[in-house]
């Protein structure tokens, strides 16, 4: 069996849950999620309990991940309508700015464009900002994105409608950069019956099957791949009220390799988008000594639970897949092998030095 060997995968778009609703996910079970699916390192969202929006939250949370990350990691602060130059200051210790400009799980929802000046105006132009922004929102965070004559990074586009308005400006050199998620790329509302209607909830909702096309066609226009794992309790994806959101971190790459074998996109193609453009975009360190060992051969059935991540489900559940993270080494050690995850609690390090 040749074995396949990738670089340690990056994912820019992970919600750890701690500190608040370690019930859902933790740093140390969603680091061992990350490891699992062969991603080195995880840049944390800061939608958690409280959220991560001020120096004294982005403290608690780095403590955390300190003491209990497997992998390697940074944290993302949040704007608030506060948000001011004390934040600002604040973007060398993080992984960059998110804004919350379209409604989704958690309270930092940016209703009005009159909150929306300061964060475009004062975070460093080098330093990372991420919108979530869906439809003709987007549109409008494009417009402050050139108002204010700086780079963002547009998370989880997830329409034919928002694909195009990027292509557009690409086309015009903005300094726009995007990302796709696994389950915008292999699933749209057809499959909520088989889902359930709860467990399929997801920010942004799934897509009608031309949007799912228009991203497959566009893919050059895609700069990277992010999960968006958000991990929520079964119990509460099955409630009458079901908070939105999927694990991800052990599925992408099984996925994403098998449309590989079918010829949907090129192996480079899939390790420019979850390594070396997840570097430049978001300016991280080369993790020495590091790299994933695949078996590219290996054919299984994503299987109902049995995962690293406390949200023990999935909504890929009994799909075909080709492609199987055999062994993960980071910086010199094994972290990973044959569904053991080997690095403690505690041996992640900040991607920023913090
Ligand atoms: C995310 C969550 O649960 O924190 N949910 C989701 O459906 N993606 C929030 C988000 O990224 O929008
Ligand atoms: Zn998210």
């Amino acid at each position: 069996m040749a074995l396949l060997r990738l670089p340690g995968l990056i994912d820019p778009h992970v919600h750890v849950r701690e500190p608040g609703a370690t019930y859902k996910e933790d740093w140390s079970t969603a680091t061992a999620a990350a490891l699992a699916g062969g991603f080195t390192a995880i840049l944390a969202m800061p939608n958690t309990q409280p959220p991560v929006t001020d120096e004294t939250t982005l403290e608690a949370a780095l403590q955390l991940a300190r003491e209990k990350a497997r992998c390697d990691y940074a944290q993302y602060l949040g704007a608030t309508a506060h948000f001011g130059p004390r934040e600002a200051a604040l973007a060398p210790r993080t992984a960059g700015l998110k804004l919350y400009l379209s409604r989704t799980f958690g309270p930092l929802w940016l209703v009005s464009t009159e909150t929306w000046h300061h964060p475009f105006r004062l975070w460093p132009q080098e330093a990372p900002l991420v919108v979530h922004a869906e439809r003709v929102t987007l549109a409008a965070a494009l417009f402050f994105a050139r108002l204010y004559r700086r780079p963002i990074h547009v998370a989880h586009v997830a329409y034919r409608e928002e694909i195009l308005l990027i292509r557009g400006a690409k086309e015009r050199g903005w300094p726009v950069t995007c990302e796709v998620t696994p389950h915008h790329l292999f699933l749209t509302q057809e499959d909520i019956p088989r889902i359930g209607e709860g467990r399929a909830e997801v920010r942004p909702k799934l897509g009608l099957p031309q949007d799912r096309a228009a991203l497959w066609e566009n893919l050059e226009v895609v700069d990277v791949f992010a999960t968006d794992h958000a991990p929520h309790a079964v119990q509460e994806k099955d409630s009458p009220q079901p908070p939105p959101g999927y694990p991800g971190l052990e599925t992408a790459l099984p996925l994403l390799l098998t449309a590989v074998q079918e010829g949907r996109l090129t192996l480079d193609d899939l390790v420019q988008r979850m390594h070396h453009r997840v570097r430049a975009i978001w300016r991280l360190p080369e993790q020495g000594e590091t790299w994933v060992e695949v078996d590219p051969q290996a054919r299984w059935e994503i299987p109902a639970h049995g995962w690293h991540t406390r949200a023990d489900w999935t909504p890929f559940v009994g799909m075909k897949v080709q492609g199987r993270v055999k062994r993960v080494v980071l910086r010199g050690k094994a972290v990973y092998q044959d569904g053991r995850v080997l690095a403690p609690p505690g041996s992640g390090r900040s991607l920023r030095g913090v």
